[in-house]
This record gives C-alpha cells, sequence and structure tokens, in this order.
C-alpha cells in the first residue's frame, strides 16, 4: 500500500477525549523503548512523524496518526517503565487498557515484543491478559538489525511456545527493524488487507 498523507491527529489523555470518528484504527502497544513510534515512522516513511527517543517513557499520550486520509495509526505508550511517577502510571495503564478494551474502531492491535529477548515476563503478563480480550492482535519482533537471525528466529520460537501455555489460538506474527526497513511491506500489506474486509 502507497503511504499518500500521513498526519498528527490529536494527541489524547484518555479515550474520553479522542477523536470522534469513524476511521479505522491500527494501534501499537509493548514495552516502553521496544520501537513504537520508530514502527509508526518506518511504516509511513516520515521521520519524525511519531516521536521516538532512546529514552525510555517518551510516548505519554494516546497519538492519532490519520493516514492517506481514511484511516489511522494510534502510537500508545509503553508498559513497564518504572520513572514514571506512581500517579501517572497508573493513569495510563487504565487510560491504554480502556483505549484496548473499549475503543469501537479498533480494528487490531499490534504487540511489539524485543527480538533480542528471551520472553520477559511483562509482555507474558500483558499477552495474558489481552487473550482475556475481545480484541484481534499480533506480535512484531522489533530490532531485528541488533541481533542474529538466528537469535531472532530462537527468540521467536521461545516465545511461541511459551504463549501456548496460556493461549489456545497462535498470534500472527511479524518481524521489523527501523533501519533495515524489514517488516514495512509485511504490515502494511496486512493493514491493507484488513481494510479490504
Ligand atoms: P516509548 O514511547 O518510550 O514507550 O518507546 P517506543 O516504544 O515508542 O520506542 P521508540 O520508537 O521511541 O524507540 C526507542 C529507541 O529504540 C530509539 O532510540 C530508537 O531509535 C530505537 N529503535 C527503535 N526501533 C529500532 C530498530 O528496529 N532498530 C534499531 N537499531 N533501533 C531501534
Ligand atoms: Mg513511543
Amino acid at each position: 500500500m502507497k503511504i499518500k498523507s500521513a498526519e498528527f491527529e490529536t494527541s489524547a489523555p484518555t479515550i474520553a477525549s479522542a477523536p470522534r470518528w469513524t476511521l479505522p484504527e491500527f494501534a501499537f502497544i509493548g514495552r516502553s523503548n521496544v520501537g513504537k513510534s520508530s514502527l509508526i515512522n518506518l511504516l509511513t516513511e516520515r521521520n519524525a512523524l511519531a516521536k521516538a527517543s532512546v529514552t525510555p517513557g517518551k510516548t505519554k499520550l494516546i497519538n492519532f496518526f490519520r493516514i492517506n486520509t481514511n484511516w489511522c495509526l494510534v502510537d500508545l505508550p509503553g508498559y513497564g517503565y518504572a520513572k514514571v511517577n506512581r500517579e501517572d502510571r497508573a493513569d495510563f495503564n487504565v487510560a491504554v487498557a480502556n483505549y484496548i478494551e473499549k475503543r469501537d474502531v479498533l480494528v487490531h492491535l499490534f504487540v511489539l515484543i524485543d527480538s533480542r529477548l528471551t520472553p520477559q515476563k511483562i509482555d507474558l503478563e500483558f499477552l495474558n491478559w489481552l487473550s482475556t480480550i475481545d480484541v484481534a492482535f499480533s506480535l512484531v519482533f522489533t530490532k531485528t538489525d541488533k541481533v542474529s537471525m538466528n537469535a531472532v528466529e530462537s527468540n521467536v520460537a521461545l516465545f511461541k511456545s511459551t504463549m501456548k501455555s496460556f493461549m489456545t489460538v497462535s498470534p500472527k506474527i511479524f518481524t521489523s527493524s527501523s533501519t533495515t526497513k524489514r517488516g514495512r511491506k509485511e504490515i502494511l500489506d496486512f493493514i491493507e488487507a484488513e481494510l479490504a474486509r
């Protein structure tokens, strides 16, 4: 799919102030610093559309980006970042959980996982919660340029087998890199197919 336009629409602290539109939304969630904002920039080929940073906890609000005028990418604040003060953290977790559970225009959630790591408790706990909710999701293993192919493959395989203990259906899996552009075409093709359904 060709990205003809990609525009920042608005930031919202909770879904109460989210855009009141009927555009289908595709959202990105995962641990702080996993590469959610970078992936949005990769997909849109706009380097600074979503604000990425080496400092975890960069994205603090729910950010809406309107793509090709008729659909939307949503950059969510990451989970598991301890330095956000406790009150904010609780708020963000509730806001993000509410977005995932209640946003009726949410079509698909991409859950980002760091491909360099063996399965982490925090991601497994999040997926465990997600599996109790009626939302379509897939996994994106990020930063594949930073490790060998073998390490990516073995971490993905380990993740899949670990998930089997609490999930009956295996989610679709993508791999990505914001430096080599790996995964861009596959994810955009997937979104295009979802939009055509
Ligand atoms: P929060 O907003 O803090 O939750 O983080 P985020 O998940 O949006 O991560 P972000 O996109 O800001 O990226 C975090 C850091 O990882 C930045 O320094 C990025 O440049 C780097 N990064 C993200 N994706 C990749 C990737 O595929 N490869 C490499 N080498 N670096 C990446
Ligand atoms: Mg971010």
